[in-house]
């Protein structure tokens, strides 16, 4: 490991943006490109969002947890609610599944797009951890 942050926050949706481009920042020490620098934070919003809006049902009362950790040419990013959790995570990660109807049920999808590796730990009643590692290009 070469570095690492942890960043806490309540479950608003203007923070999105605030974990969004934390990661970047601190992914950008590692020289990603910009695709891959992107894709670190649709990945990102994509987990932070659904931490909000499912883990929490939109109430602003929840905490979010944003990991950061850098190893070698890979990043890992863990973001991790304290809400509702879910029965069937290999269930919710098939694309189209969601629980709202008013959504695309895409959002683990991107996630796997995006990042080399998403796991997913959910306890019912307890909560949801999202961790996601990529391997970047080197170009050193
Ligand atoms: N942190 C979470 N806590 C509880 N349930 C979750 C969490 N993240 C995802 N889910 C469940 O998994 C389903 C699929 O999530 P996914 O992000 O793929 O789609 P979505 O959020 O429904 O739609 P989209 O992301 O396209 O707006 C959600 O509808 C929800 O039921
Ligand atoms: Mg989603």
């Amino acid at each position: 490991m070469l570095n690492r942050f942890r960043l806490e926050f309540p479950s608003r949706p203007e923070n999105v943006g605030l974990a969004r481009v934390a990661v970047a920042a601190f992914a950008a020490q590692l020289d990603p490109t910009l695709e891959e620098l992107d894709e670190i934070k649709g990945a990102v919003s994509e987990a932070v969002t659904n931490a909000i809006i499912h883990g929490y049902g939109n109430s602003p009362d929840g905490i979010v947890i944003v990991e950061g950790i850098l190893y070698g040419d890979a990043i890992e990013v863990c973001v991790e609610d304290a809400g509702k959790g879910m029965e069937d995570v290999a269930r919710a990660m098939e694309p189209e599944q969601t629980s709202d109807p008013e959504r695309l049920g895409l959002g683990f999808t991107f996630m796997k797009t995006f990042m080399d590796e998403v796991k997913v730990d959910s306890v019912p009643g307890q909560g949801t951890r999202v961790i996601m590692r990529k391997q970047l290009a080197t170009r050193h």
